[in-house]
């Protein structure tokens, strides 16, 4: 996969994309990752990439040309991308679902915003799509770039060793990870769940499953009404709410 990153800190951003997972399927050349200084597309001598806003008010904007001109020398060495991505605490909100989708395309451009925004023009004729990583605001889109970058990333074939880690992955199904413990069986007085222990291989499924459903409905209710589960889990979360209920009640009187 080709990622193309845009921003007025490259530092910043190839050092978010040296280590790790990502960092090791660049090497090994499965992701094509390049980031760009977006000053390099401006053509005064200043390279200037804001200016004050139409309409008066407090910070600066980024201004089009350079965001435009950058897209578009992309596009002439390789093609049209298949998405631009343009980050901004206003746009919709970026979940496992959309790093699904984008991992599936062969060439995607992030630009990551600055300032108190970026040209409306942008969104309108160059980004297919504004996208946030949360309901809190940034210095800029260098971060949720890269938030983004790898959630798209691993899930690229041949980006994480294991295959299968991904496929149990929180939200991989809709709900929470099950909790994870490992040596010793008791730390500190604190004891790894005995079906754990117990070599059952199908019993340590049911707890899983369990745990995973009994997290979503504590963290995340809301979750739950997309999920994909089968009648098993739903008979265990009529069960779940059942003793939740009772707990509720018993805490009350
Ligand atoms: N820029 C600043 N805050 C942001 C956020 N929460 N998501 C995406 N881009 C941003």
């Amino acid at each position: 996969m080709r990622i193309d990153i845009i921003t007025i800190f490259p530092q910043m951003v190839e050092a978010g994309l040296a280590e790790g997972v990502v960092g090791r399927a660049r090497t090994r050349g499965v992701l094509d990752i390049v980031v760009h200084d977006l000053r390099a597309f401006t053509t005064d001598r200043h390279h200037v990439v804001d200016d004050v806003p139409f309409g008066g008010g407090p910070g600066m904007v980024m201004k089009p040309e350079p965001l435009f001109a950058a897209v578009e020398a992309l596009t002439e060495r390789r093609g049209a991308p298949d998405a631009v991505v343009m980050t901004s605490p206003a746009g919709k909100p970026f979940l496992q679902r959309d790093a699904c989708r984008l991992a599936c395309l062969g060439h995607v451009v992030w630009l990551c915003g600055r300032y108190e925004g970026i040209d409306e023009r942008v969104h309108a004729a160059l980004a297919t799509e504004e996208v946030s990583i949360g309901d809190y605001v940034l210095s800029g889109g260098e971060l949720p770039a890269l938030v983004m970058v790898d959630a798209v990333a691993r899930l690229v074939p041949g980006v994480v060793g294991d295959e299968d880690s991904i496929v149990a992955d929180s939200f991989s199904r809709g709900l929470l990870d099950f909790p994870h413990y490992t040596r010793p069986a008791v730390f500190r007085g604190m004891r790894v769940p005995d079906v754990l222990l117990s070599g059952h291989h199908g019993q340590i499924g049911r707890w899983r499953r369990l745990e995973a459903l009994r997290r979503t409905a504590e963290r995340r209710p809301e979750l739950l009404a997309t999920a994909r589960l089968d009648e098993d889990e739903r008979q265990m979360l009529r069960e779940l709410g059942g003793s939740s209920a009772r707990k509720d009640s018993e805490g009350s009187e």
